[in-house]
This record gives C-alpha cells, structure tokens and sequence, in this order.
C-alpha cells in the first residue's frame, strides 16, 4: 500500500478505532466473550496511523498498539461505549465485536459449583441486552460534531436472506455512512488472514467487493473510499 505522506486527507484528523470482542463478566473469573481477534480493527488503525491521522485505538485485545496510535484498553461493551463516546473523532470506526447481552449481575465472588448430592442444579444466568453504540453515536451526531462513521457487521446468510441482505437491512437500520460487511461462520473470517468484504453505503445501491484481501488491503479500501465519503461531505 501507499507510503505514509503528510499529504494525506487523514493528516491531523482525529480517528477513532474500536477492537476486538468485548467480555461480558460473569463473575469476577469469568467472562462472556467471542471469536473476534481484533486483526481487522489494529489494520484500520494501523493504516489511518500510516495516513497521518491521530489515532486511538479503543481495543479489548492485549495486543500493543500499532507505531502511532494511542491505547485505550477495555473489556466491556460499557467500558467500550465510554471511552469512544468520549473520544471525539472525526472518523470513528466500530470493527470491535460488541457483545448484544451481557450478565444481569456478575456475581461479586467466584460462583462455585456446589458439591452436594442435594445440589445438582445448573446455575442460570440471566442477560440483559447491552446498549448498542454504534446507533447511539449515530443518534449523537449533528451540530459541529458529525463525525464519519464506518459500522462492520458479520453475517452468516440464512432463511431470510443472504449476506448483502442483511448487511443491506443494517446500514439502514444502524443509519452510519459506510457498513463493512463480511461472511461469517465455520473458520470464516475470524482469526483468518484473508477474507472478503463488502462495503455498502447509504443513498446508492453499489457495492464495493474487497477480496480476498489481506486485512492490511481491506483497511486500506475502507480509508480510501473513505476519503471519497469525507470529501463529499466538506
Ligand atoms: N455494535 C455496537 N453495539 C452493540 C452491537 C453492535 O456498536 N451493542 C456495532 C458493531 O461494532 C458493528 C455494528 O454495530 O460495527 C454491527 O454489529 P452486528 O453485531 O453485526 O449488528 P447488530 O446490530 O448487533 O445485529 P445482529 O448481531 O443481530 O446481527
Ligand atoms: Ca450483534
């Protein structure tokens, strides 16, 4: 991909990354988690870092920084809604893998699994759903704060439609300016090196197919058609 150059329409702007799954404690050892490795979201940030954007990254996975990027680590969904609520970007990126419930209430001590004959019950954990962040920082915008914001969705394709329809439903349902979407299930995508993308945007029916691609060059196609949604904007 392109040398970094202060050229670039990133130079100076604020970008704001999210990464990786959040963990939805259970008890104070345990958590509710996902396969999400964080790889794509650390290539987005990796990427606008390299186009001269100023970049936090806002990750649940300990895995440092890319060269000139700010660490913002959390676990929760809550954790993660915090920090990039207030994070102020002019683009805003949600690659992380938000879980859509979490644990009710954690146990305040390590649940035990009871050895008695008159003990054998299973413990049932009851979820709540957790906030979505994505529509809430849609719903923050306007004023002088409108920030870009790019939205990812995995899906695997069933009964009711494929992959692009679903994806399609959510961009306009989520109401951000680019969704990523990609195919998920059975060792697709995540953790996986190469996979392909589609990039749906509001108000046109084109589609833009990446793949198989690097994660490296799926940032570098969201920066750039990026750039085509931010200049239209200005
Ligand atoms: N997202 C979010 N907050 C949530 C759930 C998801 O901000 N509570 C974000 C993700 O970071 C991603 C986008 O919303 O950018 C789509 O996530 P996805 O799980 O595909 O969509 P959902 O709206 O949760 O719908 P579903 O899981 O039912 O497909
Ligand atoms: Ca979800």
């Amino acid at each position: 991909s392109a040398q970094p150059t202060t050229s670039e329409y990133l130079a100076g702007r604020r970008v704001v990354v999210t990464a990786g799954g959040t963990r939805e404690a259970i008890d104070p050892v345990r958590f509710i988690g996902n396969r999400s490795s964080g790889k794509q979201g650390y290539a987005v940030a990796r990427e606008a870092a390299r186009r001269g954007a100023q970049v936090t990254l806002i990750s649940t996975v300990d895995t440092p920084a890319p060269e000139g990027c700010d660490l913002v680590p959390v676990e929760s969904a809550e954790q993660l809604r915090e920090a990039v609520l207030s994070a102020g970007g002019d683009v805003i990126v949600m690659a992380a893998a938000v879980a859509d419930f979490r644990p009710a209430t954690p146990a305040a001590s390590k649940i035990k699994k009871g050895y008695g004959a008159d003990d054998p019950d299973a413990p049932v954990i009851e979820l709540v759903r957790n906030p979505d962040i994505l529509a809430d920082l849609v719903a923050a915008r306007g004023g002088e704060r409108t920030p870009y914001i790019v939205g990812f969705a995995a899906e695997t394709g069933d009964a009711d439609g494929d992959v692009l329809t679903h994806a399609r439903e959510k961009l306009a349902r989520k109401g951000c300016d680019l969704l990523v979407a990609n195919e998920v299930g059975d060792g697709v995508t995540f953790g996986q090196d190469d996979s392909t993308v589609y990039l749906l945007r509001p108000g046109t029916d084109e589609v833009v197919t990446v793949g198989p691609a690097s994660k490296d060059d799926i940032a570098a196609a969201i920066w750039d058609i990026t750039r085509v949604g931010l200049s239209r904007r200005i």
